[in-house]
């Protein structure tokens, strides 16, 4: 299937130069693509260098090196063309103005990228109604509290009609509910308008509630990139839990720490024993030593993943191959 490739990312780089001190290699040549359609996700430590990314994707930012195409466009030689079609929100409260009420806001933001308020009223109303906030249409914005902040600071970036929305940690700070229902919109948005979200959060709820696709950066680098499905398919495919009677004895116990990505959980009246079935050989090996000592296996269950323990693997195992 040829997707209709969106954005386009080749190379980039990003090294802050800091007065005296050694540059930092916040992005480091990096290369994606993202499709109409999708919500992709970046994922990854503090430092990572995802708010870095998504800076240099809107300009503003330089990129140390590399090249971004926005629809085709290349924005190192025709930066206002491409830019047209991206909006962007940031990480905190900076994205709206206080003293503006809903409306205001709304209107101010899609008369930025040159619409006509007057013609965009149906739009504008549209997303009132589509956020939920129909009853502070007309309050300031420094009245509304942070979930509603939140989700007109989106409906600012929704409202001028660009295909390309980025958003850095759109759920960060607010309650559970809140976060639900943003997540639910963003959902909708993407399906009811083809839009295209590139996000970056440290919420695996948004994870594996929203993102399509998921790309995981550390240290500057992706060190994983495919679907979410596929992703946590791949893990809990391959990861078993031995539940095992009573204790184990100290001699299993050091037999077990010889098996890489072995876990050994222990309860009071059982013991689980976690295994990733990288090699199928520790199967056995784990079989082998339980039953060296008439250990009693009471169960065997393909352990269920989330996606937090596959993100903790991949950066784990990120960091033992750097
Ligand atoms: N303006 C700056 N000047 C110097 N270094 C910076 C600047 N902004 C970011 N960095 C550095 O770049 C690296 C990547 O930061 P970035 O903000 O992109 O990470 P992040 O993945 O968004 O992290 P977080 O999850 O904490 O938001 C970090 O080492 C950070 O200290
Ligand atoms: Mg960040």
């Amino acid at each position: 299937m040829n997707r209709d490739c969106v954005l386009k990312v080749i190379g980039l780089t990003k090294k802050y130069s800091v007065k005296k001190q050694q540059a930092v290699n916040a992005v480091n040549n990096i290369s994606f693509e993202a499709y109409k359609g999708e919500v992709l996700g970046f994922l990854g430590p503090n430092g990572a260098g995802k708010t870095t990314t998504i800076k240099m994707i809107c300009s503003l930012i330089k990129a140390t090196n590399g090249k971004i195409f926005i629809e085709g466009v290349d924005s190192n030689k025709s930066r206002s063309k491409s830019l047209r079609n991206i909006s962007a929100v940031f990480e905190g409260n900076r994205n709206i103005f206080w003293r503006l009420t809903v409306r205001e806001n709304l209107e101010f933001f899609a008369s930025l990228k040159g619409h006509n308020p007057k013609k965009i009223r149906d739009k504008i109303q549209y997303y009132i109604e589509f956020f939920d906030l129909k009853e502070k249409e007309n309050e300031a914005a420094r009245n509304l509290s942070r979930g509603m902040q939140q989700k007109l600071s989106i409906a600012t970036a929704m409202v001028n009609g660009c295909n390309i929305i980025l958003l850095d940690e759109p759920t960060l700070g607010l309650d559970v509910k809140a976060s639900y229902n943003i997540r639910k919109l963003l959902k909708e948005i993407v399906k009811e308008e083809n839009k295209t979200i590139i996000l970056t959060t440290h919420d695996m709820n948004v994870v594996q509630d929203t993102c399509d696709r998921v790309i995981i950066m550390n240290k500057g680098k992706i060190v994983a990139e495919d679907k979410t499905k596929n992703l946590l398919r791949l893990f809990s495919m391959k990861k078993y839990n031995f539940v095992v009677e009573g204790k184990i004895s100290p001699e299993q116990k050091k037999e077990f720490k010889m098996i890489p990505y072995l876990d050994i959980e222990e309860k009071e009246l059982e013991t689980e024993i976690i295994i990733t079935l990288e090699n199928p050989q520790i199967f056995y090996d784990v079989t082998r030593i339980l039953s060296k000592e008439d250990s009693i296996i009471k169960n065997i269950e393909n352990k269920e993943l989330n996606f937090e323990k596959v993100f903790v693997k991949i950066i784990g195992g990120s960091e033992e191959s750097a």
